[in-house]
């Protein structure tokens, strides 16, 4: 092999990540006291503005966020890809197979739970979530399912078809207040867990409880093309506005993601 010239920087290869924007925080402060306002169209317009490459949603069985009609609007008005949320269930199923978003995201669904606190369990819940894998692969949409850094799982998500899988991060975004031990093997894990998928075929995303503080030692991990986050830039929106959030966030990818000289030694 020909030595490399002194001078000559070793250029790591560019590798595209997207930004998905979860907009569904907008319709939870719009349904605090019903009626029309803020919209979470004119927030999915503002985020394809603003850089995103794509727009996320999670209709959830008791709609406490995102309701069927946002849904409809959503694949009528904006031309960006529409990441649809669900659970594996056959409602849910059948408005996906309705609307026919570019993707679905199957996640796990507990209706006291807060937020979408862990990551499906594919490997237990193998023959329900087969046939949604399959019937929504069938109608060409692209399945995901949302997972935990944990091999068994990806063994799992091989096993049942999906093409993507989205590592949960909220494991590791807590740890960012235990102190960099915790933090950095939380990223690890997740470092593990991508390479992992990567080896299976699997396309990598990752997401949520991103932040400006977290974001970029995930977005610095090669194998993730996409990243979906919601709750933080729509709280920062109140104080900044949504573009500006957007922008920033999208700004701390692009950083991670840069070209990385390197000197021979
Ligand atoms: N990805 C998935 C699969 C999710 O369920 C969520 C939360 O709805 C997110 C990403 C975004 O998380 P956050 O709103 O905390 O950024």
């Amino acid at each position: 092999m020909a030595a490399v010239p002194e001078e000559t920087p070793i250029v790591s290869p560019h590798r595209p990540l997207r930004l998905g924007v979860n907009i569904d925080h907008v319709a939870t402060i719009r349904n605090a006291r019903g009626g029309g306002h803020p919209d979470p169209l004119r927030a999915a317009r503002l985020a394809a503005a603003a850089g995103a490459d794509g727009i996320t949603a999670h209709l959830r069985e008791d709609r406490r966020h995102i309701g069927d009609a946002d849904i409809a609007r959503l694949r009528e008005h904006i031309s960006l890809p529409l990441n649809f949320e669900m659970a594996a269930t056959r409602e849910m199923l059948s408005i996906a197979l309705r609307h026919r978003p570019h993707a679905v995201c199957v996640v796990p669904e507990r209706r006291e739970e807060r937020t979408t606190e862990g990551g499906l369990d594919a490997a237990s819940q193998f023959d329900q979530i087969a046939p949604i894998v399959r019937e929504l692969g069938d109608a060409g949409i692209r399945v995901s399912l949302f997972i935990g850094a944990d091999k068994e799982q990806f063994d799992a998500a091989k096993a049942l078809g999906a093409p993507v899988v989205e590592i949960h991060t909220g494991t590791y975004c807590e740890a960012f207040d235990s102190g960099p031990g915790a933090f950095e093997f939380e990223r690890m894990r997740i470092a593990e867990a991508a390479a992992y998928g990567a080896s299976l075929g699997l396309e990598i995303h990752a997401g949520h409880g991103l932040t400006y503080d977290t974001v970029k030692p995930i977005a610095m991990i090669p194998e993730i093309v996409e990243l979906n986050i919601g709750h933080f830039l729509i709280g920062e929106a109140i104080f900044v506005g949504l573009e500006t959030s957007i922008r920033q966030i999208r700004q701390l990818m692009d950083e991670a993601r840069a070209p990385v000289s390197v000197q021979p030694e």
